[in-house]
């Protein structure tokens, strides 16, 4: 398969077991290199649809292809080449905390071995090589060594994304990726994954609840709200007003 990073969701909706509509037929047609921004009130849906994206979660209606291929439907090995190619980084960064900066590195190249393999750390001297560079390019090479507990919180998200590109994504998802982060290290994250996503064409989707932010970054908004798409505009048509609809509250109007 190649490698593109297009997402296209298709009549997505998401009904938790409990009865909760975390989405409500959601469609997005998302080209590769682009930067969208997901924006909404807590609760609207943002990480149900980024799970679903790359199926950490079933969704119950519709469809998700990655570049042509329907990820809801996959499974087995099929999957596994799916998610490959699709990163995540998480709000609270998700590293192992007590193993090294270079460690967590590597874990981002499970996906390419056999368990027993990548269970005892047999990474090979590429993949090591690989790491490094991963490292450089997010300017963290210093703390190779360093326990991932002693690094600052933007730091750890640094080397989150480091692991990511250690699987060679063409989707980078990042969920709340700067949230806790003072506003300095917001945008060296921020820049980071602005820098990814211009050089190397990763398509970025990620979920800010700061429209200063999103404005800043996205090349796309893309709004929810109570599992619906709202909102989906490229940012030139942006204004500023618009998200007063977004931003109230169910019931307000
Ligand atoms: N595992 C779950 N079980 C039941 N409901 C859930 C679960 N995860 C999320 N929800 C609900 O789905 C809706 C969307 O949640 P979520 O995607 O986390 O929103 P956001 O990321 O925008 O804050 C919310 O009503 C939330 O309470
Ligand atoms: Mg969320």
């Amino acid at each position: 398969m190649s490698k593109k990073g297009t997402i296209k969701v298709e009549g997505v909706s998401k009904v938790y077991p409990n009865g909760v509509v975390g989405l409500d037929n959601i469609n997005l047609d998302i080209e590769a290199g682009e930067f969208v921004v997901i924006v909404g009130l807590s609760g609207a849906g943002k990480s149900t649809l980024l799970r679903a994206i790359n199926r950490l979660h079933d969704v119950t209606d519709g469809h998700i292809l990655i570049d042509g291929e329907d990820i809801t439907k996959a499974s087995g090995k099929e999957l596994r080449m799916l998610r490959r190619n699709i990163a995540m980084i998480f709000q609270n960064y998700n590293l192992v905390k007590r193993s090294t900066v270079a460690r967590n590195v590597l874990s981002g190249r499970v996906g390419y071995y056999p368990t027993w393999q990548s269970t005892l750390g047999l990474f090979t001297k590429e993949d090591q090589d690989r790491a490094v560079k991963s490292l450089e390019r997010v300017n963290l090479l210093d703390k190779y060594y360093t326990k991932a507990r002693d690094l600052s919180g933007g730091q750890q998200q640094r080397v989150g994304i480091a692991r990511a590109l250690m699987q060679e994504p063409a989707v980078f998802l990042a969920d709340e990726p700067v949230s806790g982060l003072d506003p300095k290290t917001t945008k060296v994250v921020m820049d980071d994954l602005k820098r990814l996503n211009e050089e190397d064409g990763l398509t970025i989707v990620a979920n800010l609840h700061s429209m200063e932010l999103a404005m800043d970054y996205a090349t796309r908004i893309v709004g929810l709200k109570a599992g619906k798409l709202v909102y989906d505009k490229p940012i030139a048509e942006v204004q500023a007003s618009d998200f007063q609809d977004i931003y109230a509250e169910v019931g307000d109007q």
